[in-house]
C-alpha cells in the first residue's frame, strides 16, 4: 500500500533560504512530506546527487498576445508553455493586454479561451491596461482584481500604449485602494520620438540604431519620474526589464529611502549588447526588444543588481517574433528600426543560463538563484507559497537538475515556436531533466509527458508586497500631504 502518488528520493532540495537533503512525498499534486526515508510512494523518482529545486515562476512573457500593431507572437500557450517545462519553469504569468478601446473584462475572457485548451503548465494573468478609462477604472479593474488579477502592467512609451503621468497617477491610486501591484515598462517616449526621427532623416535605418534611440538616459529619466510618482501616492511599483545602471541605481536609490520600489532584469541584459544588432542586412532585428541590450558595463551592473537587492525577478520578457514575415520582417526584408517588432525569446534558456553563468561562476549563490526566478515572483504577484517553494503544503511544482549536464543552446533544441535564438551557440552546464507540475511528471528525460490544456489557471491573491507603507514616513504620506479622501 503505498504512502504516497510519488516520492522523489534523496534529492539535494534547495529552496530560497534552505538546503536539505531528503525525499519529498507528494500527494493529490501536493507536497504532503519533507522527510528522510518516507514510505512508499505508487511511482518514485531517484534524485541522488540531483538539484532539486522549485519549478520557476516566469513572471514576464507574452504569450498568444497581439502586439498594438496587429501582429499576432509566434508563440500560443501551448509551444511557450512546453518551451517554459523543457527549461524548468513550471508557471507562466503572461499578459492579457488590452488595446484602446477594449473592454478589459472581455479581453480576458478571450486570453481564457485561448490558454484554457493549450497551456500544459499553470498560469496566471497580469493584465496590460492602456485605456484607463471611467469604466475601466471604476468598474472593470476593481472587479477582476477581487477575481484574482491583481498586477498590471503599464507602459510610459509606445504609441498605442502608453499611458500619459495623469492616468498613471490614476491607475496608481486605484491599486493602492484595491491591493494590485504596478509593473511599468519605464522609458521617456519623446526622447526615444526626438532621436529616432533625426536617425530616420539622416537615412539612419538600419537595426542597430533602434539601440541608439532607446537611450540609457532616457530609461533612468522614466525610471525615476514613476518613482516619484509612485512615492507621491504611497504605492508600491515594480520596474521590469531594466538593462541600465541608470535606472538600476534609480532603484536602489529609492530602496536606500524605504520605499517599496522593486525591479527586474533579463536575460538579455546580461547576455547581449548593441553590437548584436549590428549584422549584416536585417538580421540585427532578431536583437530588437526594448529597452536594448547595452554594453559589457552595463551586463556587469545588472549582475551587481542581482547580488545586491535592486532586482528582485529575473524574467525571460519571452516576446516572441519570428525572422519571418510572420514576425520581425512584418514590414518587408529590409524594415527600419522603427518597423521592427520589439522583443526577443528566452522562456526556455532563463533558468540554464543564469544557473550556468551565475550560480557556476559564484556570482549568485543557489537560494538567491532560487528566489529570482521562482520564489520573489510568486510572493510579488501573489501566488506564495502555493507557487515558488517547496514547502509542505506547496503544490509540488518541482524541477530536479542534472547540475553537470552541458547543453549547447540552438534552436534546434528548443521547443519555442520562434525559429531562432539570440543565444546560438551558447554553451551552459546545469539543465533540468524531470520537471513536475502538481506532482504530474511533465517533462522527464527530454519527453513531454502531459496533455495539451492540463495545466490550470491561477487566480492571485492582492500581493503582500503590494500594500503601502502606511505612515511610516510622514512627510511622504499622502494622507496627511492631501487629506484621506483624496485617495478613496
Ligand atoms: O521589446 C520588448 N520587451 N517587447 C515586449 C513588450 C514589452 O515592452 O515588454
Ligand atoms: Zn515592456
Ligand atoms: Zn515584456
Amino acid at each position: 500500500m503505498a504512502d504516497f502518488d510519488l516520492v522523489v528520493r534523496n534529492g539535494n532540495i534547495a529552496t530560497a533560504t534552505d538546503l536539505m537533503t531528503c525525499d519529498i512525498g507528494i500527494r493529490d499534486g501536493r507536497i504532503a512530506a519533507l522527510a528522510d526515508r518516507l514510505g512508499p510512494g505508487r511511482r518514485e523518482i531517484d534524485a541522488d546527487g540531483k538539484l532539486v529545486l522549485p519549478g520557476g515562476v516566469e513572471s514576464h512573457c507574452h504569450v498568444e498576445q497581439m502586439s498594438a500593431a496587429g501582429l499576432m507572437t509566434a508563440d500560443d500557450f501551448y509551444s511557450a508553455s512546453v518551451s517554459a517545462a523543457f527549461g524548468g519553469t513550471t508557471t507562466i504569468i503572461p499578459f492579457a493586454a488590452q488595446h484602446k478601446g477594449q473592454s478589459l473584462r472581455q479581453v480576458v475572457r478571450d486570453y481564457h479561451e485561448c490558454a484554457g485548451p493549450k497551456a500544459v503548465i499553470d498560469y496566471a494573468f497580469h493584465l496590460i491596461v492602456s485605456d484607463p478609462t471611467e469604466q475601466v477604472l471604476g468598474q472593470e479593474l476593481p472587479a477582476l482584481i477581487r477575481d484574482g488579477y491583481t498586477s498590471f502592467k503599464v507602459y510610459t512609451t509606445y504609441d498605442l500604449l502608453k499611458v500619459d503621468d495623469y492616468q498613471f497617477l490614476d491607475i496608481l491610486a486605484l491599486a493602492r485602494r484595491e491591493g494590485a501591484m504596478v509593473m511599468v515598462h519605464a522609458e521617456n517616449h519623446e526622447a526615444i520620438r526626438w532621436i529616432s526621427d533625426r536617425l530616420l532623416q539622416k537615412g539612419h535605418r538600419e537595426p542597430k540604431y533602434h539601440a541608439v534611440s532607446h537611450s540609457r538616459i532616457g530609461e533612468g529619466e522614466a525610471t525615476h519620474r514613476v518613482i516619484e510618482l509612485a512615492t507621491l501616492l504611497d504605492v508600491p511599483l515594480l520596474i521590469v526589464h531594466v538593462s541600465t545602471e541608470e535606472a538600476a541605481s534609480q532603484i536602489k536609490a529609492a530602496q536606500t529611502r524605504g520605499l517599496k520600489i522593486y525591479g527586474e532584469t533579463c536575460p538579455q541584459y546580461l547576455f547581449l549588447t548593441a553590437d548584436d544588432l549590428d549584422l549584416p542586412g536585417s538580421e540585427g532585428a532578431k536583437f530588437c526588444c526594448s529597452p536594448p541590450p547595452r554594453d559589457a558595463a552595463a551586463q556587469e551592473a545588472m549582475w551587481l543588481g542581482l547580488r545586491n537587492g535592486t532586482f528582485q525577478v529575473f524574467s525571460s520578457d519571452h516576446a516572441p517574433y519570428r525572422y519571418d514575415e510572420t514576425g520581425k520582417l512584418s514590414k518587408g526584408p529590409n524594415p527600419s528600426f522603427k518597423e521592427v517588432a520589439n522583443g526577443v525569446p528566452g522562456i526556455e534558456i532563463r533558468l540554464p543560463l543564469l544557473y550556468s553563468e551565475g550560480v557556476r561562476t559564484g556570482r549568485l549563490d543557489i537560494h538567491e538563484f532560487v528566489a529570482l526566478t521562482a520564489t520573489n515572483a510568486a510572493r510579488l504577484y501573489g501566488l506564495f507559497p502555493r507557487k515558488g517553494t517547496i514547502a509542505v503544503g506547496s503544490d509540488a511544482d518541482i524541477a530536479i537538475w542534472d547540475t553537470e549536464k552541458e547543453v549547447t543552446i540552438g534552436t534546434e533544441m528548443l521547443h519555442d515556436n520562434v525559429g531562432y535564438t539570440p543565444y546560438e551557440g551558447r554553451r551552459a552546464t546545469g539543465w533540468p531533466v524531470t520537471v513536475l507540475s502538481r506532482g504530474r511528471v511533465v517533462v522527464d528525460d527530454g519527453d513531454l509527458l502531459v496533455e495539451r490544456g492540463s495545466g490550470e489557471f491561477l487566480p492571485c491573491d492582492t500581493p503582500e508586497l503590494a500594500k503601502p507603507l502606511g505612515r511610516t514616513s510622514p512627510e511622504l504620506d499622502p494622507a496627511r500631504n492631501f487629506g484621506a479622501d483624496l485617495l478613496r
